[in-house]
């Protein structure tokens, strides 16, 4: 019996994970280049750190996150998500005691059950970035900016920001009122889910993927009417620095992220070229999450690009190495000597050897089509003799050189 993979994870075969490997490249050089360092949180959190953080009533923590029970018996949960875990790291290895602001990011899988199809995944990849201690609003307009250059960098160039500002507090509990009665009042129009999402937490309706629903909250009551005095200054500045620096960016009122940490601003991208619903990425500030999980007061924003998501509609080509060899021994008994003199030429470029046992005649056509630039070949003589005939693939020039001298 042939065991399948399961359900909505991904083979990324050496073609797609060359791309994976050129976008974790770029942040690498980019964040690193904004003083990110970088941080790998363990795949496996404690259950109650995503219902603390995520929140109980969000879809992800509700009915998306692969929990179970060890033989220790404890509740662990596969990450949804990596702010939790970075969060919890922050707070555990007293990083909040270090001077700030603290810049984090990192690379990694998650996993939610989610109903796979292009671009969702149940295992699906995740680059992102957090910023500490930072509270004004050129925190948020910088993780922004870092972000464009990134997206630049992998070749995006019409991309812009869907942006909003969500109430803390007491903002936040008239907000769920207001929503609350505007939405109890359509209720006999809502699916049974919205309807949960109504009793439970009505911010969620905005997650709802039917548009019936969607349609109702054409004119719901708005999240950025009810921030308060300092959360409305704090959004008006982050949109005018993001001006002054050229992000482009729209407001988008209706933007309520699926997540219950964030205050004040929330963001998303998404591209045309994915699913309507579909962001390549969504970020925020969440002030509130450092303290809720144990730790100090401290500000922090930022954002999380789903890797698959971004990869499959990235412009940036990730060719493979140039200046391909190939190294094809005569006969089984110049295998050896086909290794050493791989060694001697693997200076740079892939140098890689043939050792199939299906001797020049087909190695040469194999290599060729494979897109080596070069075969190395060797038989008895440049053995004895200690010497390499390179041929070029493409013009089918070649010559017998001493080993030391092929040197590149
Ligand atoms: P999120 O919006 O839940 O935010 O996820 C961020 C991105 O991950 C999404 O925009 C999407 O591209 C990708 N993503 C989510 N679910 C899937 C899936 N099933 N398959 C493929 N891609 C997916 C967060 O996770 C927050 N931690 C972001 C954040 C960081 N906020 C502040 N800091």
């Amino acid at each position: 019996m042939n065991v399948a993979r399961v359900k909505g994870t991904r083979d990324l075969l050496p073609a797609e994970s060359r791309r994976f490997a050129a976008a974790e490249d770029a942040a690498r050089r980019i964040f690193g280049a904004y003083g990110y360092g970088e941080i790998r949180t363990p795949t496996l959190e404690s259950t109650e750190l995503f219902a603390r953080s995520v929140g109980e009533a969000t879809d992800i923590v509700h009915k998306e996150m692969y929990t179970f029970t060890d033989r220790g018996g404890r509740s662990l949960t596969l990450r949804p998500e990596n702010t939790a875990g970075v969060v919890r790291a922050v707070v555990e290895n007293r990083l909040d005691q270090a001077p700030m602001p603290l810049r984090l990011w990192y690379a990694g899988p998650q996993f939610r059950y989610e109903r796979p199809q292009k671009g969702r995944f149940r295992e699906f990849r995740q680059i992102g970035a957090e910023l500490f201690g930072a509270p004004g609003p050129a925190a948020d307009a910088e993780v922004l900016v870092m972000l464009f250059e990134f997206l630049e960098a992998l070749g995006f160039r019409d991309l812009s920001v869907s942006l909003n500002a969500v109430p803390a507090g007491a903002g936040r509990e008239a907000f769920s009122e207001a929503l609350r009665t505007f939405a109890g009042a359509r209720a006999d129009r809502l699916g049974e889910d919205d309807r949960r999402r109504l009793a439970e937490n009505p911010h969620r309706l905005f997650d709802s993927k039917d548009p019936g629903t969607a349609a109702i909250l054409e004119n719901a009551p708005r999240a950025i009417d009810y921030l308060d005095p300092e959360s409305r200054a704090h959004h008006a500045a982050v949109m005018e620095i993001l001006r002054a620096n050229g992000i482009p960016f729209v407001e988008d009122p209706r933007l309520v992220r699926g997540l219950d940490y964030y205050t004040k601003t929330v963001f998303e991208v998404t591209s045309s070229r994915l699913g309507a619903q579909d962001a390549i990425l969504g970020g925020g500030r969440y002030d509130g999450l450092v303290s809720d999980l144990g730790g100090p007061p401290l500000a922090a924003v930022g954002f999380a690009i789903g890797e698959d998501r971004l990869v499959d509609v990235m412009p940036l080509e990730a060719a493979p190495a140039p200046g391909r060899v190939r190294v094809i021994p005569l006969a089984p008994e110049q295998e050896g000597y086909a290794l050493a003199v791989a060694r001697r030429l693997r200076t740079g470029a892939p140098v890689e050897c043939d050792l199939s046992g299906r001797g020049v005649k087909k190695g040469l056509a194999a290599a060729a089509d494979l897109g080596f630039d070069e075969a190395a070949i060797v038989g008895p003589d440049e053995a004895r003799e200690g010497t390499v005939t390179i041929k070029n693939l493409k013009t089918r020039e070649q010559k017998t050189v001493a080993l030391p001298e092929t040197g590149r």
